[in-house]
């Protein structure tokens, strides 16, 4: 998936750039699932009531572009204008999805069984209770920095809006429902995947973007936009829907971790996505490279420095990046920079707690 070209989508500037601190973002793999119990192999029953709400918003409708990610809430009113279908899938859960979203899904479902390939619908809807459900599972299970990073905070999450749809597979009559097993079929994924722009939807979170959506990959979490040329787009260039409703393709970025001790290539690399997270709401503004500054600094003095800062974060090491990047060229974007200007040696400083999840402290020089 090259990214080479710039998008000619409409201009919007993402609200990242004006939001808060991107505190808590990262790209660990894995993902929610609502349902991740043992499943059956029955085939699916769908069977559709609409539950829909009466009132003066819902005939305006929903804006199928909206854009819900970790700096972006749902947006208000949404769930008045909402018009959603249930049904039961085939491990029995009941699943709410917003009405046109089905019908499209109804449709890849069928044009994929042409192929032969097998999904149904894990989880789509959720309201902020099914979220908070969600977070405190994972959270009990996993620690809250592994829930942090695959479960998107109550009020933040796309399911809310009723059009993300998170599939399971079906391979050889059985439920493939775990996010660990379903990793195991990436020849159906991209299968699947491929069709998903014909029929309005997109892939929300992509393999090495974690820097933008927040998120590690999920392929099971498609979004339906209700455009098709639009969702080929954005399929076709291969970028997030960050990208596209920003209007620009965020740059890559090099990398030089050095040669750690105390850290492996992956807990760096995390570190890292904490960074680029930060960085992706300074608004214009190019990051280069990274480079982590080496194990000097994880001293007794800075891991105090860093706890100071955040009082009770209970941080017991640190790591220092440091990286160079170029502020606007224009003046178009709000900046505290300089205009046109690479600056170099920039610092980040992290701290990790017993739990193993980095967080962003202070950057500066
Ligand atoms: N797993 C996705 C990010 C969610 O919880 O909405
Ligand atoms: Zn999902």
């Amino acid at each position: 998936m090259g990214k080479t070209k710039m998008i000619g989508a409409f201009a919007v500037v993402l609200a990242l750039a004006l939001a808060a601190s991107l505190a808590g973002c990262g790209g660990a793999a894995g993902s929610a699932s609502s349902s991740p119990a043992e499943s059956g192999s029955q085939p699916a029953q769908e069977s559709s009531t609409m539950s829909a709400s009466g009132s003066a918003a819902q005939s305006q409708g929903i804006d199928y572009l909206a854009l819900v990610n970790k700096l972006n809430p749902l947006p208000e009113g949404w769930e008045d204008a909402l018009e959603t279908v249930h049904f039961t899938n085939s491990v029995g859960d009941d699943v709410e999805v917003e009405k046109k979203a089905y019908d499209a899904y109804l449709e890849l479902k069928a044009d994929l069984e042409k192929e032969g390939v097998y999904v149904d619908l894990d989880s789509a809807r959720r309201s902020v209770a099914d979220q908070e459900r969600i977070m405190k599972e994972f959270t009990e299970e996993y620690g809250a920095d592994y829930a942090k990073k695959t479960v998107a905070q109550p009020g933040y999450s796309e399911h809310h809006t009723g059009l993300a749809l998170d599939l399971y597979l079906i391979v050889d009559g059985k439920d493939v429902v775990e996010n660990e097993d379903m990793m195991e079929y990436p020849e159906i994924w991209e299968k699947i995947h491929a069709k998903l722009a014909g029929h309005s939807f997109i892939l929300r979170y992509l393999d090495g973007d974690e820097h933008i959506t927040g998120y590690g990959y999920e392929p099971w979490h498609i979004r339906y936009i209700d455009d098709a040329a639009i969702a080929e787009e954005i399929m076709g260039e291969g970028i997030t829907f960050e990208e596209y409703k920003a209007g620009k393709v965020y740059p890559e970025v090099s990398y030089d971790y050095g040669d750690s001790k105390l850290y492996t290539r992956a807990e760096l690399e995390e570190a890292a996505i904490q960074v680029k997270c930060d960085f992706a709401a300074w608004e214009g503004c190019e990051l280069h490279n990274l480079r982590y500054a080496g194990d000097g600094c994880n001293t007794p003095e800075n891991v105090k420095w860093l706890n100071e800062i955040d009082e009770g974060a209970g941080y017991v090491q640190a790591v220092e990046l440091i990286g160079d990047f170029h502020s606007p060229v224009t003046e178009d974007h709000p900046s505290a920079w300089a205009l046109d200007t690479e600056y170099t040696d920039y610092q980040w400083w992290l701290g990790r707690t017993e739990d193993g999840g980095w967080q962003l402290v202070s950057s500066g020089y």
